[in-house]
């Protein structure tokens, strides 16, 4: 057998990792435009080269989350693998995000001495980006435009159909929301859990009325004013315990995940002590880390360009800083699952589950296993 042909050949560092390829792939535009290039031009390439190298990474987890939860019943092993990948796209998340204050350390002077050859490109036309953004479900209507430019309007053909049809075969929003409408528990025996949650509400809401109207240091204006706010929470609990009202919600835009699911979720929020919950619990955290770290970039990213643009505008054609500012305020993807916070209640008013639930909901150990 020849040794190229041998599987287990022996192979160097340099190029298992391909590093002639990658070494040498960062080409200083000032280098070839200016007498002297600009020293921060290799730090602002190679800060974008990592970027897409995590891209990359990002999208190989996500797609390998979203395949297992395309199946209709999620296997144990499997729920434990995916919350393993996902943790890990949150610590990349977090990772990038520091990668902003490397970058940080080129003032903007420093940054003028190449940007005029950057024109038109930009991180508009990171392909990866809107990659990550389309898996994780990024909802069409709450894209924020610029100049009229649709996100896609950079890329071929070829990568639109790509990017498009992510949504046709299935985001993670889309799984995760199918694999929450299948949980089951909401409905046991004669446990209806949305009884039992309506009465615990009711009761919480009373406790709280009765402190604001007691309360000595409140004027009557101040106890008014509370009380009115204490009002707009109920609109919450409404969403949740009359299925018409998350209907209409849904409808003006105020929800996108389903009342099936937004059901599954608060029990899930609610009972996450019982140990069969635990790992949908840090599942549904994951989901929340996830999309915090995105917003928390989008900030962070949109400051940075304050920092260095001022009010210029951005190479790609953007008003820069304003508009990546609104794409942190409205391209969240799973803030239904934030909003959750607003419907949950002290464990102290937890409905008492009742021990046959209780029973199914713990991890039973049979002692003739070890007969
Ligand atoms: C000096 C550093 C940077 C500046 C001044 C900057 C500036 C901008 C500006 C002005 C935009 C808006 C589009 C435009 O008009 O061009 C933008 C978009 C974007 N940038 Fe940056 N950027 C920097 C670094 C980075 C880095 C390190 C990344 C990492 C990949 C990145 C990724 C993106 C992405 C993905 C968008 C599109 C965001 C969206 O449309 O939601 N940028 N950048």
């Amino acid at each position: 057998m020849s040794k190229n042909n041998n599987k287990y050949s022996t192979i160097d560092y340099g190029s298992y990792l391909g590093l002639d390829k990658l070494l040498d792939a960062q080409k200083l535009r000032s280098k070839d435009l200016q007498e002297i290039p600009a020293h921060d031009e290799l730090l602002f390439i190679i800060v974008h080269q990592s970027y897409e190298l995590w891209f990359k990474l990002i999208i190989h987890e996500l797609e390998s989350v979203i395949k297992v939860f395309k199946t209709n019943r999620v296997d144990e092993k499997n729920l434990g693998t995916s919350i393993a990948r996902l943790e890990r796209v949150s610590e990349i998340q977090k990772l990038l995000l520091d990668h902003l204050a490397i970058m940080e350390t080129m003032t903007p002077l420093d940054f003028l001495d190449f940007r005029n050859y950057l024109f038109p490109a930009s991180g508009f036309q990171s392909f990866q980006f809107r990659k990550i953004e389309n898996l994780l479900g990024l909802d069409e209507a709450s894209r924020v435009s610029y100049g009229g430019y649709h996100y896609s309007s950079p890329f071929s053909e070829e990568q639109q159909k790509e990017l498009f049809s992510i949504k046709e075969t299935g985001t993670l929003f889309d799984v995760m929301e199918d694999w929450l409408e299948r949980t089951p528990f909401l409905q046991f025996r004669d446990f209806d859990f949305l009884k039992y949650y309506r009465k615990a509400v009711e009761k919480m809401i009373s406790k709280e009325q009765e402190a604001i109207k007691m309360s000595s240091y409140l004027s009557e204006k101040e106890i008014q004013m509370r009380l009115r706010m204490l009002g707009s929470t109920d609109t919450y609990f409404e969403s949740i315990l009359n299925p018409e009202v998350h209907q209409k919600m849904m409808e003006e835009g105020n929800f996108r995940l389903s009342y099936k699911a937004s059901l599954a979720a608060l029990l899930i929020n609610l009972y996450r002590d019982e140990p069969i919950l635990h790992p949908p619990f840090k599942l549904l955290m994951c989901l929340v880390d996830i999309d915090s770290n995105m917003t928390s970039w989008r900030y962070r990213h949109a400051q940075m360009v304050l920092r260095m643009l001022g009010r210029k505008v951005g190479t790609g054609g953007s008003s820069g800083h304003d508009y990546l500012k609104s794409t942190g305020d409205s391209h969240h993807i799973f803030k239904d699952l934030h909003n959750i916070s607003t419907l949950l209640i002290p464990r102290s008013e937890l409905p008492e589950l009742p021990p046959a639930l209780k029973e199914q909901l713990s991890f039973t150990y049979s002692s003739s296993i070890n007969k």
